[in-house]
């Protein structure tokens, strides 16, 4: 059983004709977005708002129509990936990089749903390193507040050089484990110049969709 596709499509019961629906990345919505795709085609009437290039992209392939921010205020319906997601249902999101549209959509989205295979959930987050978005100047202090904080940045590479994001910036991976106060955590290194935002999504999400240990589906709310 391939348990992304399963919750991923899962997510879909959740939209209704009409909406305007915040699209994820990664490999578990890409699921939901790739049934979407199917309902467009029989008739579904939705507009989607990426939350990446790759998705858009991938969007664009299935026929799904797009809208940006210059055309709508508000978005109905969220859904996306998590890379944890821990016992109070907060998040670490980022590990494709699309953090910060994906923070900007789930804030703007009246309902937020999160899709994860059972593997992503924890009791603490911490264990996977926290995707930190940072503006390449200056990265090197930016790097440095950020291990004064605790962390442990390492600037994440691509082909041997810096990774960049759909918005030009760079992506720092921090170990900073377990995170015992994420709402604390994410407001402080929020603070320090240079980031631009981080992957900690504290008391966003609406939905949790996952599975049990007898691998049928289970909604957290
Ligand atoms: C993208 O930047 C991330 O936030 C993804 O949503 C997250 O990494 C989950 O991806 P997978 O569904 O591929 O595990």
């Amino acid at each position: 059983m391939n348990q992304k596709k399963e919750v991923g499509e899962k997510a879909v019961e959740y939209v209704k004709d009409g909406m305007v629906v915040g699209l994820g990345t990664g490999s578990t919505v890409f699921f939901t977005i790739s049934k979407l795709g199917e309902l467009v085609k029989q008739g579904l009437s939705i507009k989607g708002i990426p939350t990446s290039i790759q998705t858009e992209q991938l969007a664009n392939q299935l026929g799904i129509p797009l809208v940006s921010f210059t055309e709508i205020n508000q978005i109905d319906i969220a859904i996306d990936g998590a890379d944890e997601v821990s016992a109070d249902l907060d998040l670490i999101k980022g590990g494709g990089g699309a953090l910060l549209r994906e923070k900007i959509i789930a804030k703007a989205a009246k309902t937020f749903i999160v899709v994860a295979d059972s593997h992503k959930l924890v009791n603490k987050l911490g264990s996977f390193p926290l995707p930190v978005e940072v503006v390449p100047f200056g990265v090197e202090m930016t790097t440095k507040y950020i291990l004064e904080l605790g962390g442990a940045p390492k600037l994440r590479q691509k082909n041997g050089s810096p990774y960049l994001t759909d918005n030009g910036n760079y992506i720092l991976d921090c170990h900073i484990q377990p995170i015992i106060h994420p709402e604390e955590l994410e407001r402080d290194l929020n603070m320090i110049p240079g980031i631009v935002d981080n992957g900690l999504f504290v008391g966003m999400a609406d939905y949790i969709i996952t599975m049990n240990e007898d691998k049928e589906i289970d909604i957290k709310i």
